[in-house]
């Protein structure tokens, strides 16, 4: 939920530190702080500001952001608030009573009362409200005891400590030593060409511009960076710790918004690229003219995915609504029977989960600790692990027994859209492999969903086409308090991504319901200030929903629809109407959504709210 950076090296650490705050601030962004550790200071020089990154930023003196050419330790922080409000005093680096050790926390501390309670017995005084700064006194307290070895005390702490986190910690001492450490929270270690300069990051994205050589800590890992000399990492019990160093690939392009206002619509905007490149290699057309699908999770372990009788499919949020669809998808081309959960329920209640089962575990970030939770349990019980993420190297991919990557660039905005997409594209490549292995869909169907799915991301520049229509249409809907997203089939989980969108960054409420649902209850909120989102694309049960949308027209709701291209009927009793190309139906999602996400994004800006950072989330939730 937070963002940790940290830098050793003989650059100014403030500038490096401050960039990668930013570029990291996608995780949270209350309040924000950095400390270094000069050569020439007697102490830590620290630095916070609540709120943005940019608020520290104009704190920080010209001549701290300009020293170089001496050795220095520096550590940041962007935080997303847990324990205590977001206020300068909460906000993170943390400094111990006796001045001598600073420290970052992404996480939680669930016992940090009872610590607090015992360091107060040993005289230890609190400056706020955090876990953290319990933390952070408690390896104070090893450290003064154990003759101020700083790893040791790291290593004491922890195994006092229960919940997850991921540090970083320095001692007044020593301006060429950082330690960290992590435990359900992502932290990585760059190292420079020349090893003469290490870079901290919850993830690789602040790095990558200085080095492409990495390691990912492993959970209850202690790593030792010091300036000269080789990373050391250790477990818990201080034993050494084996680890790679591996190459990370990232495009830096990825990072930066491109032209576009807000990185939410760059990356709508991305999408018809990113499903070619996520598509890339496994839809393949063969010289016969046919298609293929290779995925080599699915080749290195297709016994065991063809005799499933089970899936179960555990996410959350987004990446949950992709899951429905992804129930839909293989059920109706495996008939395997799928069940999807939310990964924070599946974890606590006990669930059947057979041998010969498959759980499938979704997740952009690959860091949410609902899901890693859902997979280790899923682990024990002894199915198989099969993970679709975004994030490379992240903590899921790296639990999951096999999976596929979707493969579409890092995605900065709050809001997810183009993973909703690739995970989507995913879960079809995938049902239609595993479909045409077992032979419960004909030659036919696969090869024309195939081609079909090629087609995709030509259709979605049609969708994207209609950016400034739907700009235009959307002002009315401003000024609206509830929104009901309405849709069948395939579309029933749009529908619910649609609602979830423009809750998270307009702040209007806004419900999904499977559109027969309507009589059942949420009809009686309709009246003339009710918009209603109707996902009324052509499909068996199109005349169903025009059915519904009488209902709604004659208790004067207003009607937003998105319909098939040319359809003539809908536009009669709308009051807005968007065309989406035709496709088969399994494949509308990936249309469809399109303008879920362009009228969420539209009327965000239009309440002049930030939609990159909207209130209370964090892009990455790495707490339960
Ligand atoms: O990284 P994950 O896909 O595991 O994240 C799951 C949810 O936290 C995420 O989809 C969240 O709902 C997004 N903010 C939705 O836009």
């Amino acid at each position: 939920m937070c963002g940790i950076v940290g830098y050793l090296g003989s650059q100014s650490a403030a500038p490096i530190l401050i960039k990668g705050l930013h570029q990291l601030e996608y995780r949270g962004y209350d309040s924000a702080g950095i400390a270094l550790n000069c050569e020439s200071e007697s102490s830590f020089q620290l630095f916070k500001a609540k709120g943005k990154v940019s608020n520290l930023e104009s704190i920080i003196p010209d001549e701290v952001k300009m020293r170089d050419n001496m050795p220095v330790a520096g550590i940041g922080h962007t935080r997303w608030a847990t324990h205590g409000e977001p206020s300068t005093a909460n906000a993170h680096p943390h400094l111990s009573m006796s001045g001598e050790v600073v420290l970052v926390h992404n996480g939680i501390i669930e016992n940090y009362k009872e610590l607090k309670d015992q360091l107060i017995d040993r005289g230890y005084t609190f400056q706020s409200q955090t876990d953290t700064e319990v933390l952070c006194n408690l390896v104070d307290l090893y450290y003064q005891q154990n003759g101020k070895n700083l790893r040791l005390a790291v290593v004491q702490a922890l195994n006092k400590a229960i919940g997850a986190y991921a540090i970083a910690v320095m001692e007044q001492k020593d301006n060429q030593h950082i330690v960290c450490a992590r435990k359900a929270s992502p932290l990585v270690i760059g190292i420079s060409e020349g090893n003469d300069e290490f870079f901290i990051g919850s993830d690789a994205t602040p790095m990558v511009e200085y080095t492409h050589k990495v390691i990912y800590l492993d959970d209850e890992q202690v790593a030792d960076v010091r300036l000269g000399h080789e990373v050391e990492i250790v477990n818990l019990d201080q034993s050494l710790a084996e680890f790679d160093v591996k190459e990370v690939d990232l495009d830096i392009t990825a990072l930066t918004k491109g032209g576009f206002p807000h990185f939410m619509i760059k990356e709508i905007f991305d999408q018809p690229h990113c499903l070619e490149n996520c598509m890339r290699g496994r839809v393949v057309r063969l010289d016969d003219g046919t298609y293929d699908i290779k995925l080599s999770a699915l080749h290195n372990f297709k016994a065991k995915l063809i005799r499933a009788r089970h899936v179960i499919i555990v996410a959350c949020g987004t990446s949950w609504h992709a899951g429905l669809i992804g129930k839909q998808l293989i059920e109706e081309m495996c008939r395997i029977r799928v069940e999807v959960e939310y990964a924070s329920e599946f974890r606590y209640r006990n669930p059947v989960i057979e041998k010969d089962d498959v759980v499938i575990a979704i997740s952009q970030s690959g860091e949410t600790a609902d899901t890693l939770a859902a997979i280790q349990l899923a682990k024990e019980k002894g199915a198989l692990v099969f993970g679709i993420v975004n994030g490379v190297g992240s903590s899921i991919a790296r639990a999951a027994d096999t999976g596929i990557y979707i493969h579409v660039g890092p995605e900065i905005g709050v809001a997810s859209t183009k993973a909703f997409t690739g995970q989507v594209t995913v879960l079809t490549m995938l049902a239609l492999a595993l479909g045409h292995a077992l032979g419960t869909i004909s030659e036919e169907y696969f090869q024309q969903t195939c081609h079909e799915l090629t087609q995709i991301p030509l259709k979605m520049e049609k969708v994207l086409q209609q950016n400034d229509a739907i700009c235009l249409l959307s002002t009315p809907f401003t000024f609206a308090r509830n929104f009901l997203y309405l849709g069948r089939g395939y579309n029933y989980p749009v529908a619910l991504e649609g609602a979830l969108k423009l809750k998270e960054i307009s702040y209007i409420h806004a419900e999904g319901y499977p559109a027969a649902e309507m009589k059942h209850g949420p009809i009686a909120l309709v009246d003339a200030e009710m918009p209603i989102v109707f996902l009324a694309t052509h499909h068996e049960l199109y005349q169903k929903i025009i059915s519904n949308m009488q209902e709604v027209q004659s208790r004067k709701g207003r009607i937003i629809a998105v319909v098939t291209e040319g359809d003539q009927e809908i536009s009669k009793i709308a009051q807005a109407t968007i065309e989406i190309p035709a496709t088969l139906n399994a494949l509308v999602p990936l249309l469809s959504v399109l303008p879920m996400q362009m009228l969420a994004y539209h009327v965000a800006v239009k309440k002049g709210l930030n939609v990159d950072m909207p209130r209370n989330l964090a892009k990455s939730v790495t707490v339960e």
